[in-house]
């Protein structure tokens, strides 16, 4: 087993331009022959007046509009947009919402590009897995804080009629920049921000709770971020505090939660994000709503091989310092899930309304999509995964 820390390779092209107004710098960071394709969601982008924003700081560029993604957006809309680019030719994307625009954005320069049918860019038993070669150029500008897309290299999309949802990653899919502006957030409901401090709690969890390996900086990076995460959580979710710093702090804790700051030479687990897509793609609920109801299971279930991960998160995030070591280690566990309950999330399938009669039919999408060695030692068969579930009632 790895006990030390691995070799990597740490690589992050993507330049963030972080504060206050700074959409006017679209000017100076799209080159001006570039013929852009502004991406977007639902239309929260044009209510709130972030489009009109962004129009007027493309000058005299020549840009058009892709809206209508949807929150766990789809192969079958993105794919709309790839034949938009092709036909009208866009050389630049500019993607303009959370990370179901930019997720959807990665997809739609990289199939741009992709010789062959395009689902072959996935995995997971929808496409053949092959590698992307080239992608269009892209930026962004982030109005919801989560899942760290405005500065990493991976995309999850959603297959609707074969109920899946599938990521993938590639170096090309890094965006060239990412604007973030907190002020953003302001417009975000409550159950959106919840959901943002969420993801990125669980973010930083599935690549700091493994097993130790004496990653001294990237364990005191995640247990930064976690309290950070915290301390701020509480006041982020009230959707009525507009402190411009809270939410500076917010959006930069969820975007180095996964920027590839945490991860280098650390083993990591994700079986908490591969169980809850499976949730999210039957069931329709938010990404980070399966989270909090999937990571307290997890651990629960996982406690004896996460042991001194649990133990070193008990003490230092959590300042567990009374009781025996299983103890503490309970006790950790029951924090975060009294966390998650504090920030108005689920943390079990009852909360949401469903019970027993899913179980057999998550663990077989499970199957279905070869999720059957999860975790940082791939040692989390599906029996393994049917108890996270079970425990999850
Ligand atoms: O669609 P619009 O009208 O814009 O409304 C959105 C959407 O309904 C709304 N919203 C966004 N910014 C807003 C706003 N409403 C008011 N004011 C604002 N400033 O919020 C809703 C949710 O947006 P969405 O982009 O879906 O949320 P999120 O950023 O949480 O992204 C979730 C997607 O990202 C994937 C998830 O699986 C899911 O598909 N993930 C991507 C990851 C990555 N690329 O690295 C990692 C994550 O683990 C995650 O899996
Ligand atoms: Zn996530």
């Amino acid at each position: 087993m790895q006990n030390n820390i691995s070799n990597f390779t740490y690589f992050n092209p993507t330049k963030v331009v972080f504060g206050k107004n700074q959409i006017s710098a679209l000017d100076q960071l799209i080159p001006s022959n570039k013929k852009v394709l502004i991406t977007y969601g639902g239309g929260s982008v044009k209510k709130f007046g972030t489009l009109d924003k962004v129009k007027q700081s493309l000058g005299d560029r020549v840009y058009g509009e892709f809206g209508g993604i949807e929150a766990n957006p789809t192969f079958e809309t993105a794919m709309k947009a790839v034949e938009l680019v092709k036909k009208e030719g866009y050389d630049f994307l500019l993607a303009v919402g959370g990370g179901s625009v930019i997720d959807a954005t990665k997809f739609i320069v990289a199939a741009a590009e992709f010789e062959g049918n395009p689902i072959n860019i996935f995995g997971s038993g929808i496409g053949t897995s092959e590698p992307i070669k080239s992608a269009l150029p892209f930026g962004t500008i982030l109005t919801l804080p989560a899942t760290g897309s405005e500065m990493n290299a991976g995309s999850v999309i959603t297959f609707k009629e074969k109920q899946a949802k599938v990521s993938f990653g590639s170096e090309k899919v890094f965006p060239v920049f990412s604007i973030l502006e907190p002020e953003l957030t302001y417009t975000l409901p409550k159950r959106q921000l919840a959901n943002g401090v969420i993801d990125a709690f669980v973010h930083i969890m599935e690549q700091y709770l493994t097993f130790p390996v004496g990653a001294m900086v990237q364990d005191r990076f995640s247990e930064g971020l976690l309290q950070t995460l915290i301390e701020i959580g509480p006041d982020v979710i009230d959707e009525t505090n507009k402190d411009y710093n809270l939410r500076a702090n917010f959006m930069w804790t969820a975007t180095n939660a996964l920027n590839g700051t945490l991860s280098p030479g650390v083993p990591q687990d994700w079986a908490s994000h591969d169980l809850g897509h499976e949730i999210t793609a039957l069931y329709h609920i938010d990404h980070a709503r399966t989270l909090s109801i999937v990571l307290p299971a997890l651990l629960t279930i996982r406690k004896n091989e996460k042991h001194d991960k649990l133990l070193q998160y008990a003490e230092r995030v959590w300042q567990i310092a009374e009781g025996t070591d299983e103890e503490k280690v309970t006790g950790a566990i029951e924090k975060t899930k009294e966390f998650f309950a504090r920030l108005g999330a689920p943390t079990s399938f009852k909360d949401i309304d469903l019970g027993e009669e899913v179980i057999d039919i998550l663990v077989a999408q499970l199957e279905k999509h070869k999720k059957i060695a999860l975790s940082e030692r791939k040692d989390q068969t599906i029996e393994i995964s049917r108890k996270i579930y079970q425990a999850a009632l």
